[in-house]
Order: structure tokens, then sequence, then C-alpha cells
């Protein structure tokens, strides 16, 4: 049974997110989509909002559940018994952060590989921040995130759309 764990900030999820989570769900047994629960970032949604969001959106994709972790995700993955990684790969400024965590993560556990899933292209220019940014000057997010999320962002922004 190959166990996946797929972490992030997820602030919020996005398409290229949900694209990758989709994916990963075909070749993986069981997978957990894991929001690092980081006190020193400052989030736009909660830890628990986050995992409630990526909920809704994966509720119809029954090998898929959501969770939430403290610390080093080495640590998670051998606590939860998962022995592979998913990181979504966008474009070559990725890869070098990419690759040290990878890396890392290998040398503090050598039972757990990083496999890295190349983003759709209609997702490769996409992040969370990216939304963030567009969403707080009252720009057009409906192509980055799910209809619900866009009102959520724009709530938490006090834009009036
Ligand atoms: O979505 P992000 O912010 O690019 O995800 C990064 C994340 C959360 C996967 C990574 O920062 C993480 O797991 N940090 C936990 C601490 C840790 O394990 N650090 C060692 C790896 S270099």
């Amino acid at each position: 049974m190959e166990s996946a764990i797929y972490p992030g900030s997820f602030d919020p999820v996005t398409y290229g997110h949900i694209d990758i989570i989709k994916r990963a769900a075909d070749i993986f047994d069981r997978l957990t989509v894991s929001v690092l629960n980081n006190r020193v970032k400052t989030s736009l949604f909660s830890v628990e909002e986050r995992v409630n969001i990526i909920k809704e959106v994966t509720k119809d994709i029954p090998n898929v559940s959501v969770a939430s972790y403290d610390g080093l995700l080495i640590d998670y993955c051998k606590q939860t018994n998962a022995n592979v990684i998913i990181r979504g790969l966008r474009a070559i400024t990725d890869f070098e952060y990419e690759l040290q965590m990878a890396q890392t993560n290998r040398k503090l556990g050598e039972d757990v590989d990083t496999i890295f899933l190349t983003t759709s292209l209609e997702y490769a220019y996409l992040s969370s921040s990216t939304v963030r940014e567009v969403a707080s000057f009252g720009g057009d997010i409906s192509k980055f995130v799910p209809p619900f999320i866009a009102d959520m962002v724009y709530e938490r922004y006090g834009v009036v759309r």
C-alpha cells in the first residue's frame, strides 16, 4: 500500500494544487494533503480554514484525506507511515528550492522519497501568493481558484466585487 503526502502552505489552495492532488491520487493508494502549521509565517487563512477548504475541494476523491502537521515534514512522514512526498514543479525557478528540500529530507529519512509532478502548463504561472496579491487589489482570481475560495479571499481583504 503506497501512501503519499502532499505537503504545503496552501494559502489558499489553487487550481494548480488541485490538479496535482487529482493526478497524485490516481497514482497512489492513499494521498494525504497536509497543511504546515507554520507559527512563524503569517497566513491569510488559519490552518483549520485551509484544511476545511481543501476538504471541500477534495470531497469527491475517496482516497484523499486532509490533515495538518507541525515541525519537520520528515518526522510527520515517519509518524504517518508515508513513504512518498509529492511536490509540484512549475518552472526551473522552483527547482533549486525543491531539490534542496528533497535532498535534505532524504538525508533525514532515507526511507522517504520525494516525487515531483510537473504542473500542468495552464497553471505553470500560478501561485498562492499571486492569488493573494491579485485579490488584495480587487483583481479577478476566478481563473485561479474555485468560486467559493475566491469569495473567501475577497472577504478576507475586504474587497467587494
Ligand atoms: O507550499 P510551500 O510553502 O512551498 O511548502 C513548503 C513546505 C511546507 C512543504 C516545507 O516548508 C515544510 O514541510 N516545512 C516543514 C519544516 C521542514 O521539514 N523543513 C525541512 C525541509 S528543508
